[in-house]
């Protein structure tokens, strides 16, 4: 069963990886690595494949940046000729990028010419789509991923859900229940299969802290970054806060633009108390998460890992696509006005202590490739 993994972005890739190393173990599985490249440097991708121990991709369709029509159109124009070429059985999206909508939209329209015209009845017309993170909703229509969730999943013959909230929107959209797999988290299966290096390092150290000594800060959804007021009010809020308690601040290359082109990085590289950082690799960046005090963020990733390690998370956001992590986990919502209020109660100790949700476990890799034997025996 020829299988294509599609990764394009920097979240991506560690929740490619495992389900990589558990269909490898498979003899009926051949699974090939797809990378977009919607994102292209250094550290938002190569540094991920390393860290991860993934292979070159077997195919790189070289997108790279654009608007929002372009970068999705560009995608769909090379996958399409990919498709039509190597002919795959399943193709599996994850998450919500650019690149997740565009493959799946191809997938569901492809028509593969029968190989054997004499049995052109019985052929594969097109790949199974499989979407890794279904179900999924923050009900914001303004931010592109929700957009990209909800047409993802509408085409995908198969959703693979993290949790009993993606279960019922799925269910609520008219979704079959058939096509509903709850695997849990696949992004803790990457926690655990690094558990070990990662905790073997010690990033703080080569900036002169110690455990718990400092909070972690991600930004990068255009809604915080891309309004230069609003971009603005977050670096004051940020200074201020560094002023309690040290941040290290890797910086998404979006967000350096934004405070390049409006002026506030030159203002930011001189408060104490804030370190400036280059985005960082996978292990070194959970390093940091490991033994941070607490996280500033928007990112949705993190707030998941932040709840299954019990860190106490602070999210930038008027909402969450992963409500479990707020109504089980560590994390809270929080707006510029409450922020440094959130601040100083976690370093009271006031924060959420949580619980880890069910199947977040390590294990949804094999979960996924269960599903995919129990779908489909006569490939096996
Ligand atoms: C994308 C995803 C978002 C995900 C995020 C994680 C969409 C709509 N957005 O947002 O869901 O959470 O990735 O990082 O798919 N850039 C570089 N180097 C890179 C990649 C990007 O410099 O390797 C620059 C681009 O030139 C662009 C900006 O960063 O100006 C944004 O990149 P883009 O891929 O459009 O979206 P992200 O904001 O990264």
């Amino acid at each position: 069963m020829l299988i294509h993994l599609i990764v394009a972005a920097r979240p991506n890739f560690m929740k490619i990886a495992p389900l990589y190393y558990a269909l490898k173990k498979e003899d009926w599985a051949v699974p090939i690595i797809v990378h977009t490249g919607q994102h292209y440097d250094l550290n938002m991708s190569d540094a991920f494949f390393q860290d991860l121990g993934l292979p070159e991709p077997d195919l790189h369709l070289g997108i790279g940046s654009g608007t929002h029509a372009g970068q999705t159109s560009q995608v769909m124009i090379a996958y399409e000729k990919a498709l039509l070429e190597r002919r795959p059985d399943l193709i599996v999206v994850v998450g919500d990028v650019n690149s997740t909508i565009a493959c799946a939209l191809v997938a569901s329209k492809i028509s593969y010419k029968p190989t054997n015209p004499s049995n052109s009845i019985n052929h594969p017309k097109r790949p199974l789509i499989a979407h890794l993170e279904a179900g999924l909703r923050s009900f914001d229509r303004t931010m592109p991923e929700e957009i990209n969730r909800l047409v993802t999943d509408a085409v995908a013959d198969i959703l693979w859900t993290p949790s009993p909230d993606a279960d019922d929107n799925l269910i609520r959209e008219g979704v079959i229940q058939e096509k509903i797999h709850r695997v849990g988290n696949i992004m803790i299966d990457s926690i655990e299969m690094l558990r070990q290096k990662i905790q073997k390092q010690a990033v703080y150290e080569e900036f002169g802290f110690k455990p718990g000594d400092f909070g972690l800060v991600t930004l990068h959804r255009p809604s915080n970054v891309d309004d230069p007021e609003l971009l603005k009010q977050i670096c004051q809020t940020l200074t201020r806060i560094a002023q309690t308690i040290p941040l290290i601040f890797p910086i998404h290359p979006r967000t350096l633009k934004n405070l390049q082109q409006n002026g506030l990085m030159s203002l930011l590289k001189q408060v104490k108390g804030l370190l400036l950082l280059k985005p960082l690799s996978y292990i070194r960046f959970m390093n940091l998460v490991f033994n941070c005090r607490f996280t500033i963020t928007d990112s949705g990733g993190i707030q998941g890992e932040t709840t299954y390690l019990g860190i106490p998370c602070l999210t930038i956001r008027p909402n969450t696509e992963w409500p479990i992590t707020i109504n089980h986990g560590t994390n809270h919502l929080c707006t510029l006005e409450n922020l440094e209020k959130r601040v100083e109660a976690t370093l009271a100790g006031k924060a959420a202590q949580g619980s880890t949700p069910e199947f977040w476990d390590g294990k949804t890799a094999n979960r996924v490739v269960k599903t995919i034997k129990s779908l489909h025996p006569q490939w096996l």
